[in-house]
């Protein structure tokens, strides 16, 4: 007797397969139990797959500059308050009840050499799937994982006590209020390009920085890990406590004659350019940026005109992008320098 092949035949030969998988995932024999590990070939199958599926999407998608080595400190006090908790860090075990999980995380002490920077930054950007990597926690925030991206690339070199000195006291377990790992007990942000000084800010504008943080109205990985897990009295009395430190507002700066002293206080009427002074001045309600570090008033115009490398997610703001695409973009510098008091 021979069969003859029809396409009537195939197809319910599919449809008979397909049944039969459904009755296996119905019946409930399949075990998804995490303790019992993989098999070694779904092991490898697995890994396989994901290494792939990383080196075509970082080569398609991830930034030809994917690691950004000027803000380790955010990295690190980051990386211990949502990372070491499933990959462990130097002198720190990871938390057992995450290395119970299928897979368990890896020690990337060891892993981040498999990978290149843009691979790194693919898989921090986006997370992996089926495995408990998480994305980071806001999308718009690319330089926030280029900074992470750097950081991760040192830790096979990193020394426990390397790793100490960069996250200070940023350990959540011991101060779950903790701010001085990343802002310094002086609130001056431990001389971090991309964290700005808070001692001697506006406390109301402190106050709304946090909420907005919290409610994702101003986007930030970094922050929003800090803010969302803050009760309303502990975020006022933390926007109190870093307003009430000098820093800020303090000197007003010299050289009133250059170019940048000039926008300053009177603006550039022919651009229509208001004076930044006419807002931002003490007893006004608007953020102090005097005295601020001259990186990050730079980056938050840099960005605001357009550059895709420095990141201010502030949803909520139509003023100062109109604002600063009206300074000429030489005048960028100086203008943080001069504001910076430098
Ligand atoms: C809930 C646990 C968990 C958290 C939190 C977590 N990871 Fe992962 N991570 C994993 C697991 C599991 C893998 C393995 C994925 C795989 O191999 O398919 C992984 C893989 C990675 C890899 C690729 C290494 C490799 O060879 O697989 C990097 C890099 C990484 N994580 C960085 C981070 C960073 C940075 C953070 C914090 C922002 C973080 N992870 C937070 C569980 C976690
Ligand atoms: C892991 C590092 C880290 C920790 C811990 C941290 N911060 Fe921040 N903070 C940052 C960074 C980085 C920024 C800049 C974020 C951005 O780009 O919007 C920032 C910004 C802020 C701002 C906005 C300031 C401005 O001028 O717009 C406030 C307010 C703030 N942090 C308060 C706190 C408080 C209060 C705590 C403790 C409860 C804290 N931070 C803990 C890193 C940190
Ligand atoms: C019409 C009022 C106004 C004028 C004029 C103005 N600003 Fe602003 N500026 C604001 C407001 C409002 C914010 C807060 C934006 C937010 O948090 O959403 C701000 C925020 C900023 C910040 C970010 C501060 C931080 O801590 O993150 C910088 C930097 C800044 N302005 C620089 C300037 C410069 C430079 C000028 C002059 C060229 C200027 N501003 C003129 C209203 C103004």
């Amino acid at each position: 007797m021979t069969i003859r092949i029809t396409w009537k035949r195939v197809i319910m030969t599919l449809i008979g397969l397909a049944a039969l998988g459904m009755a296996v995932a119905w019946s409930g024999v399949i075990s998804l139990a995490a303790s019992s590990g993989h098999w070694a070939i779904t092991d490898w199958f697995l890994h396989w797959a994901m290494r792939n599926s990383v080196r075509t999407h970082a080569a398609l998608t991830a930034p030809k500059d994917p690691a950004d080595p000027s803000g380790l400190v955010s990295a690190a006090g980051h990386f211990a308050n949502a990372c070491a908790v499933c990959h462990g860090a130097p002198g720190q075990k990871p938390a057992p009840v995450m290395q119970a999980a299928t897979p368990p995380a890896p020690d990337l002490a060891v892993n981040a050499r498999e990978w290149t920077d843009r691979q790194l930054f693919w898989i921090i950007q986006h997370g992996v799937k089926y495995t408990g990597m998480p994305a980071w926690a806001v999308q718009d925030r690319p330089d926030e994982v280029r900074r992470m991206v750097a950081f991760v690339r040192l830790l096979p070199g990193m020394t426990p006590a390397q790793y100490r000195a960069l996250v200070a006291e940023a350990a959540p377990a011991v101060d779950p209020d903790n701010c001085t790992g990343c802002h310094g007990t002086d609130g001056r942000g431990r001389r971090s390009a991309d964290i700005p000084i808070l001692g001697g800010q506006n406390p109301a504008y402190l106050l709304a920085a946090l909420k907005g943080y919290a409610d994702g109205s101003r986007s930030s990985a970094v922050m929003q890990q800090v803010a969302m897990r803050m009760e309303p009295a502990a975020m006022a009395a933390a926007a109190r406590r870093f307003a009430a430190m000098p820093g800020l507002g303090a000197a007003r700066p010299t050289r009133a004659d250059s170019p940048a002293a000039r926008i300053v206080e009177r603006g550039l009427p022919e651009r229509q350019l208001p004076a930044c002074a006419s807002c931002h001045a003490p007893g006004k309600s608007y953020p102090v940026i005097a005295g601020q570090r001259a990186s990050y008033i730079a980056a938050r115009l840099r960005q605001w005109q357009g550059d895709k490398n420095v990141v201010d997610a502030r949803k909520s703001h139509a003023t100062m992008p109109v604002i600063a695409r009206r300074i000429p973009k030489e005048m960028i510098e100086p203008l943080a320098r001069y504001l910076a008091g430098e």
